[in-house]
């Protein structure tokens, strides 16, 4: 890790560097993200809005680590999302994310209540703390006389705010929220809007918030727009620590990797004791003197 990203990241939550997501479907692609930078800080509310099929949700998938970027970093606490398994990427989900979406992900045979202890039991909390969490974030937001109610007794607002609860059960350190307004009329989006501003400024949750519209947006700390899978006029600066090789051997090396290493459109390969070595073609190399690759060969 360079000294400035260990620096920044120090400061963050969050730090995004030159993410990109290309999703293979037999021989078409679709680049979603074109190589992203941004930081989220502690306890900050960040808003991203941008046209349909900019890739927001994609965005937020890899930000909660439901997916993997082809290309790119995110720290989380300094850390890498990009480098963990898939067993400490569920650990990471279940103890420091939480989710919500449009479409609500309510049980819909259990109360309001009983959604959001759910949870915490899982998790292995007490019964008593559980309950008294759940009270608690209940009537943060509002819904301390519908908690016996279940999903199809609340309405669409009340349903989005129990999922708020739900999603902040287990305590994240960063809540992920897609469109949750989406489905609902101004006035009961305002009153979300308000209760995820609230969740921001008791508990501390740093908060992405994902909408296309940009009355919700303003809720936020910091609004970032997106357009087909890149920051409108954010500046790009440099650290990719993984990428993919599909079945066809072809890896995505980003574009600001490219530009720094010095390389075009053809590389020399050399594989080393710590792996694979790709340089810039040299112009003198392009006439005669490629040197050969010796893939596999252990030399004493
Ligand atoms: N699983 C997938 N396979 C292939 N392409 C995908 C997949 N998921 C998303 N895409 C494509 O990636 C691009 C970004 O999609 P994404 O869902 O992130 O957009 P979005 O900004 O959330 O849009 P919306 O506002 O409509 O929800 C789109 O072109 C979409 O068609
Ligand atoms: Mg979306």
């Amino acid at each position: 890790m360079t000294e400035d990203l260990e620096q920044i990241a120090e400061q963050h939550k969050v730090v995004v560097r030159d993410l990109m997501k290309v999703y293979r479907r037999g021989q078409k692609e679709v680049i979603a993200l074109r190589g992203m930078d941004f930081e989220v800080a502690s306890g900050e509310f960040l808003s991203i809005v941008g046209p349909s099929g900019s890739g927001k949700s994609t965005l937020l998938k890899m930000l909660g680590a439901l997916d993997r970027p082809t290309a790119g970093t995110i720290l989380f606490d300094g850390h890498s999302l990009t480098l963990l398994d898939d067993r400490r990427s569920m650990l990471f989900r279940r103890q420091k994310v939480g989710f919500v979406w449009q479409t609500g992900n309510l049980v819909p045979g259990l109360t309001a209540f009983n959604n959001v202890t759910l949870p915490m039991r899982l998790a292995g909390a007490p019964k008593g703390a559980a309950n008294e969490r759940a009270r608690m974030l209940l009537e943060t937001l509002g819904l301390a006389e519908r908690m016996s109610h279940r999903p199809n007794q609340l309405s669409g607002g009340e349903n989005q705010r129990v999922a708020i609860c739900v999603a902040l059960a287990n305590n994240p350190e960063l809540l992920l929220a897609d469109e949750v307004t989406g489905e609902l009329d101004s006035e009961t989006a305002t009153m979300v809007m308000e209760s995820l501003r609230r969740t921001n400024q008791e508990f501390g949750t740093s908060i992405v918030n994902v909408t296309h519209n940009p009355h919700v947006a303003e809720y936020a700390d910091r609004v970032l727009h997106i357009r087909d899978g890149l920051i409108e006029g954010q500046r790009h600066t440099l650290y990719g620590d993984i990428t993919e090789i599909d079945a066809k051997g072809r890896m995505v090396i980003p574009e600001t990797v490219r530009r720094l290493a010095g390389i075009g459109k053809r590389v020399v390969l050399k594989v080393t004791p710590d792996g694979l070595l790709v340089s810039p073609l040299a112009a003198q190399d392009l006439d005669n003197d490629i040197p050969e690759t010796k893939v596999g060969a252990s030399e004493p």
